[in-house]
């Protein structure tokens, strides 16, 4: 070695020691300020792809409650194996490799009525702009008719995610049922069994609990955790595996999400019927804000953010179903919420309505999935006039704030679970049990 260098570098040393206190300090710093902003994570801003579009991504502060450790139960290997799929990029994406401006992105949620999820498939494949969309489907539990059908999809981007702890992944352990498990309406300290029960003294029910757990897995994994998704800063619409979607569904979605922000400031989302799952619409030359309803509902990242906020209400309601959940907590907590739709359905319920809406129900139901339903010409093409004055319904019927729920969700080991996927992606050590 030269002895220029040595001498160079020990100049460089005596220059260095100040410079190495200055960096030590900083990352100091760094590593408290890291530290005390643990708890409420920021996403970074990512640039957005395709078409040199300049978005502004909607980014809010994300507030988590620093004495709630997540938790996830332990994964089986189908649970894992399906952890892995959801990283999947989306199939037909390179049939389909432009996702235009103002593009949505759809959610279909299904369980395991492959005759109805036909049926839906069926009625999207007619839908006229669906090739623009990315449509995701989450599938609670694992069941290959379901999975086969989804695959065959051709007519857009499809993207596959399953919910990982779902009760239907797990036959012998927690979220299904695991063995000591109180059940019905059994007294836990007399029984020596495990579980809390409800306001109404029954104990858990794995099949009956699957489904808020689901909507609510999915509601994070689309706006917090999917690559696809959790920078798109559009309307999301949801969908259920027995929602006949119209021809003009998509058009008519766009419509309505362009004109809300003019027409009526106040709605939180858009949807694509009303919210008497019954009723086809007035056929007004108007449009109509009403109470937000479940059949082909979309909504922003803003609103995502505000429903986010209210995880711990969400979670902590002793109510099986989502739907009434949001109706009877998160919805009231936010004053009067209104959603935009059109004077005419563009979606209809056809299920049998079973775990959703209570016994007994009078909708229209199918059983085979062969009942079609009805459509005029005028539902095939996009019928939402800009000009159209907006008519507001104030007072309806339907759960409110108030309503104490139906039970089914009393168990303290559900409510942890809820809001553990509320933090999973917020929260880096996340613990598998
Ligand atoms: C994007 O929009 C922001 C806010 O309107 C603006 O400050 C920025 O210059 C824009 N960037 C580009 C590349 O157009
Ligand atoms: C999202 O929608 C809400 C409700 O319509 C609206 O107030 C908000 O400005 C929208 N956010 C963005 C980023 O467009």
């Amino acid at each position: 070695m030269a002895t220029g260098s040595s001498h160079h570098r020990a100049r460089l040393r005596t220059r260095a020691i100040p410079l190495l206190v200055v960096v030590m300090l900083a990352v100091l710093v760094l590593t408290a300020l890291l530290r005390a902003s643990r708890h409420d994570f920021v996403p970074p801003a990512r640039a957005s792809v395709g078409g040199g579009a300049n978005h502004t991504i909607a980014q809010h502060k994300i507030l988590l409650d620093p004495d709630f450790t997540p938790r996830l139960p332990r994964q089986s290997a189908l649970s894992l194996s399906l952890s892995q799929r959801n990283l999947l990029p989306p199939r037909n994406a390179a049939r389909f490799s432009r996702l235009p401006q103002g593009h949505l992105k759809i959610v279909l949620y299904v369980h395991n009525r492959p005759h109805y999820l036909r049926l839906v498939v069926d009625s999207l494949s007619r839908v006229e702009g669906i090739g623009e969309a990315l449509l995701i489907v989450s599938h609670d539990g694992y069941f290959p008719e379901m999975d086969k059908i989804v695959r065959g999809i051709a007519f857009c981007q499809v993207k596959q995610i399953f919910a990982p702890y779902s009760p239907h992944l797990f036959p012998d352990a927690f979220p299904g049922v695991s063995s000591g498990d109180c059940q019905g309406k059994a007294k836990a300290a007399k029984k020596q069994c495990h579980g809390d029960p409800d306001q109404y003294g029954n104990h858990r029910s794995p099949r009956i609990v699957s489904l808020k757990h689901h909507w609510w897995w999915m509601m994070n994994t689309v706006w917090d955790g999917l690559e696809e998704t959790r920078d798109f800063d559009g309307h999301i619409l949801f969908i259920e595996e027995d929602h006949y979607i119209f021809p003009n569904a998509y058009r008519n979605a766009q419509l309505l999400v362009g004109l809300k922000p003019r027409k009526c400031p106040q709605c939180y989302a858009i949807n694509l019927a009303p919210s008497d799952v019954k009723a086809k619409g007035e056929g007004w030359e108007s449009l109509i804000a009403e109470k937000m309803g479940n059949i082909g509902y979309a909504f922003n990242r803003t609103v995502w953010r505000k429903i986010h906020a209210k995880a711990k209400q969400f979670c902590n309601f002793d109510e099986y179903n989502w739907d009434i959940t949001m109706w009877a907590t998160v919805y009231p907590s936010f004053g009067s919420v209104y959603s935009l739709r059109g004077p005419r359905r563009s979606a209809a319920h056809f299920g049998k309505c079973g775990l959703h809406q209570g016994q007994g129900s009078s909708n229209v139901c199918v059983d085979n999935g062969e009942a079609a339903v009805e459509l005029d010409a005028i539902d095939k093409v996009p019928n939402i006039k800009a000009n159209w004055p907006v008519h507001i319904i104030k007072k309806q019927e339907g759960y409110q704030a108030g309503f104490k729920g139906w039970g089914g969700w009393g168990d303290r080991r559900d409510q942890e679970l809820c809001l553990s996927f509320a933090y999973m992606y917020h929260f880096q050590d996340t613990l598998s049990a």
